[in-house]
């Protein structure tokens, strides 16, 4: 393992004031996504998407790296040329999610444990070959009824992915998201995502990962969006940031979060608030799916002649995150377009 490379790529995916879009909808996740837009999910429409969203030229400026499903590292753009090409020349580093999806876990009604280690080796290599130099691997959790077996299988599976990822000279994203589509309070939050944490870096100390060569991309604290009582943008950062501090050693290089059903200024907010005024040991950016893309969806809704107003969409939100993640974001920017 090299642990100078690794945590050369590390610290190039959490650069001040860029952080890292996560493109890797399977594709029956994009297909929800594209249905919401009446864009038909094939191949070719694929693509199309997210070609355009990778030759936006405000990836230069606040994307640090493009988290990729299997299908779109092998992909090439309309002209022949490997999308991977096109992320590496703004300037990103290439990702790939491989986990295989959650999974029921047996005798624990309604929990899930993530799928994916078999073969992973071989799959590392195949990945490295393509151009991808991190990669990611999401476990969630329901924190209105997470048990130990749930919080300890899935820290497992983590520890056991990210190994093999650094032993492949790919920097691991290490995902534990503790959901917030249940109705608990903002304390169960916290409280789950806290146990979440501390089981998950323990389990990591045992398989001999480096903390200096991995990210950790965690939710933040919430009220779960069927909870009655919604905590605000500053008790969300306060409690967020406490977290984080009491489980995530220093030695880790930076913490990308995921937006989780937030809106898409919620989750700008969230982090411009835990990034003003505050000196943390490890760079706090933005991992975002949903928060990133739903304005280019929506703008573009599959018709080429909306491309340029669907990526000035998508550099607008790219360039509020990327503010947020230095704690210069003010809610009047919104209202400039990109
Ligand atoms: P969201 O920001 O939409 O939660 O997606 C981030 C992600 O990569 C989930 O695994």
């Amino acid at each position: 393992m090299d642990l100078k490379e690794l945590n050369r790529i590390a610290n190039a995916m959490v650069a001040k004031g860029k952080g890292i879009l996560a493109a890797d909808e399977s594709s029956g996740t994009i297909k929800k996504r594209f249905d919401a837009i009446d864009v038909e999910n094939t191949e070719s429409n694929r693509r199309d998407y997210r070609e355009f969203m990778f030759r936006t030229p405000a990836m230069r400026d606040y994307i640090s790296g493009v988290i990729l499903f299997d299908e779109t590292i092998r992909q090439k753009a309309a002209d022949g040329t490997p999308l991977v090409e096109i992320i590496a020349a703004s300037g990103a580093v290439p990702g790939i999610k491989v986990d295989t999806g959650a999974k029921p876990l047996a005798l624990c009604d309604g929990e899930t444990v993530t799928e994916g280690l078999d073969g992973l080796r071989e799959r590392f290599q195949d990945y490295h070959e393509l151009g991808a130099r991190f990669a990611k691997w999401r476990a969630t959790y329901d924190p209105t009824k997470t048990s130990y077996n749930c919080i300890n299988a899935n820290a497992q599976a983590l520890a056991r992915y990210a190994a093999l990822a650094q032993e492949n000279g790919i920097v691991p994203i290490v995902e534990p998201e503790v959901l917030m589509d249940y109705d608990n309070t903002v304390e169960t939050c916290e409280a789950v995502t806290e146990w979440v944490l501390k089981e998950t870096f323990q389990q990591l100390y045992y398989a001999n990962v480096a903390l200096e060569g991995m990210i950790l991309k965690p939710n933040m604290i919430v009220s779960g969006k069927k909870c009655a009582k919604q905590a605000g943008i500053d008790e969300v950062a306060e409690r967020t940031v406490k977290v984080l501090k009491r489980c995530v050693p220093g030695a880790v290089p930076g913490i990308a979060f995921l937006s989780g059903g937030q809106s898409d200024e919620e989750a700008t907010a969230h982090l411009n608030a835990m990034n003003a005024g505050r000196t943390l040991p490890w760079h706090l950016t933005f991992s975002y799916g949903r928060a990133l893309q739903a304005a280019p969806q929506k703008a573009w809704g599959g018709k080429s002649e909306n491309v340029a107003k669907a990526q000035a969409a998508f550099a607008h939100r790219a360039r509020m995150n990327g503010l947020a993640a230095t704690g210069q974001w003010k809610p009047e920017l919104e209202k400039q377009a990109a």
